[in-house]
């Protein structure tokens, strides 16, 4: 059966990777988690104090980003790829809101982008890969067969991060998270290199009103459309 690529862009909290994991799952494909690689990069920046609230030593981070190796194993029991930083698993410490305050000003880093794009590309290379980020389907793979672009009202995004956070036991409030979560789209949106945009072709799926099976079954729908045409 034909291979393709799917790419799943869109604003932060949409449950991109949510339904990402499904359709791999399903499909017998590769699945890529785009955004768990720059916030490893921030872990690592964080780790070797480079940045903080108070400053941001760019020049430090670029200068030993060859330093940083980053690779996904598979774990069988959750049924994804977990990433790791420097042969240490963070898939868990990558989704801190410590982290996600600073992600966005590291993935705005367009030396930063380059690596991450140049390992997503040999990724995707054997195709059967579902990819979800923010420059997926306009930047990293402009060829890709399916384009999906998701998207949700600030406040949805805001409760279903928020509830995640608490599950894993973080002590947040609402409030930081959607003022975390209006920053970042606006850093991603605004940012120079690679900005979060719908391409062209891209497909919108606004799931404020669609419940996960919803979801999934659409988005199976039109990866099973492509696969077979
Ligand atoms: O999907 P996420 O929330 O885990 O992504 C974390 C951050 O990484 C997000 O704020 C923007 C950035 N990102 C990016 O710039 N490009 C990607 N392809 C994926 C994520």
């Amino acid at each position: 059966m034909k291979k393709i690529i799917i790419a799943i862009d869109g604003f932060s909290s949409t449950g991109k990777s949510t339904v990402a994991k499904q359709l791999a799952k399903k499909l017998g494909y590769v699945y890529v988690d785009t955004g768990a690689m720059y916030r490893a990069v921030t872990l690592y920046a964080m780790q070797q104090n480079l940045i903080s609230e108070k400053y941001f030593y760019t020049e430090e981070l670029i200068n030993s980003l060859a330093e940083i190796q980053l690779e996904f194993h598979f774990n069988a029991e959750k049924g994804f790829a977990e990433i790791y930083l420097n042969g240490t698993n963070v898939e868990n410490d990558i989704r801190t809101l410590n982290v996600s305050q600073f992600v966005s000003a590291i993935a705005a880093v367009p030396e930063v982008r380059k690596m991450q794009v140049k390992q997503q590309h040999e990724l995707g290379k054997k195709k059967g890969i579902v990819m979800d980020g923010r420059d997926i389907g306009t930047v990293v793979f402009p060829q890709a067969e399916l384009k999906i672009f998701m998207t949700a009202s600030a406040e949805t995004r805001a409760k279903r991060r928020f509830d995640e956070l608490l599950a894993k036991g973080e002590k947040v409030t609402f409030e930081e998270v959607i003022q975390n979560i209006e920053e970042r789209d606006n850093i991603d949106s605004s940012r120079e290199d690679s900005p979060l945009k719908k391409a062209e072709d891209a497909i919108v799926i606004d799931n404020s009103n669609l419940n996960p099976e919803e979801q999934f079954q659409k988005i199976l729908q039109l990866a099973e459309e492509k696969i077979q045409a």
